[in-house]
């Protein structure tokens, strides 16, 4: 505006600065517009910026955990002790249920050629109360780990609390309660609608249909899939189980040296022998939880 005012006067004296004084300001008012103009579309474009920053950076947190979920597996081996809770006796506690049955006349195939209704019976009475029982604790816990890990659970139990539960992943060592297979052909397998097995239920081959439990004595067709399993572990966690009964005492013989073992159990089990293994010597259901949310918080 000086610059102006000068040139003005030495041109056209004081009438002329007076006169082109307007002109003077309106150039002062479009540069004022400009330098507005300017700063709206800094701040424009500053905020555009930030929004597009912020947005980016969600974006790679978010799929930062995606891709982070399936770099860490954590396979569960399950036995009775995780069901105790939910009202389900163990085998060999004091008060389990080979305290009341002798495995021999329940649970091998010598039983069933010899006594089927006793064998049935047995049987009927596990599924029936199955009907009446609800998962755990420990069974949700290992749902809510599926968030931030890829959990495949191997279980030694027949019954059907972790699939009620949510888990997406479980592999029956021994079989399964509800459902029942031709006692001719093992490969006719079927759900069996309500509690009962009754003798004279037939397959479509005809013959009488069985429990689908492997019996003492029995081929464990699950194995091999549940070593290769075990050997894919990031994370080995045993809930629950004597280890007393093989092969499926023995999966844990395949996992990778310097995997970490958890082993969950109130009991006194000796496992020594196993390195590398932290005895959480708790309860199903607060140990898993406890365990869950350490693995959250080291892993994730
Ligand atoms: P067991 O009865 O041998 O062992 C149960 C384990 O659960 C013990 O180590 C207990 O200390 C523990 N336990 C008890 N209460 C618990 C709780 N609230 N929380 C956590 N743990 C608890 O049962 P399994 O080892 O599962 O096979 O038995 C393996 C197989 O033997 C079964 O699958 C079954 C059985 O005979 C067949 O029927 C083919």
């Amino acid at each position: 505006m000086v610059d102006c005012i000068i040139h003005n006067e030495g041109l056209q004296g004081y009438d002329g600065i007076r006169q082109s004084y307007p002109i003077c300001r309106k150039k002062t008012n479009r540069i004022r517009y400009l330098l507005f103009l300017l700063k709206g579309f800094v701040l424009y474009y500053l905020s555009c910026l930030i929004i597009r920053l912020v947005l980016w950076r969600r974006f790679v947190v978010k799929h930062k955990k995606k891709s982070k979920m399936p770099e860490k597996r954590v396979v569960v081996l399950t036995g009775a002790g995780v069901s105790a809770e939910s009202g389900i006796k163990t085998f060999r506690d004091s008060g389990g249920l080979w305290e009341d049955y002798d495995i021999m006349d329940v649970a091998t195939p010598e039983a069933w050629e010899r006594n089927q209704e006793l064998v049935l019976d047995f049987y009927n009475q596990r599924r029936k109360q199955l009907y009446e029982v609800e998962p755990n604790d420990a069974h949700y816990a290992l749902v809510d780990l599926e968030k931030d890990f890829d959990v495949q659970i191997i279980t030694q139990n027949v019954d059907d609390l972790h699939e009620r539960a949510g888990s997406s992943n479980v592999m029956h060592l021994h079989g399964e309660l509800k459902k029942v297979r031709s006692s001719v052909d093992e490969r006719l397998v079927y759900d069996l609608d309500g509690w009962e097995l009754k003798p004279g239920d037939r397959c479509e081959k005809g013959a009488q249909l069985r429990p689908h439990i492997v019996w003492f004595g029995e081929p464990v067709d699950m194995i091999p899939a549940a070593a290769e399993l075990s050997n894919s572990a990031d994370i080995y966690v045993i809930i629950g189980t004597s280890l007393n009964v093989y092969p499926a005492a023995g999966l844990v013989s395949y996992v990778r040296p310097g995997t970490p073992i958890y082993l969950i159990d109130p009991g006194e089990l000796s496992v020594g022998h196993i390195p590398g293994l932290t005895f959480i010597r708790e309860k199903a259901g607060t140990g898993t939880k406890k365990l869950v949310s350490e693995l959250k918080k080291d892993h994730t």
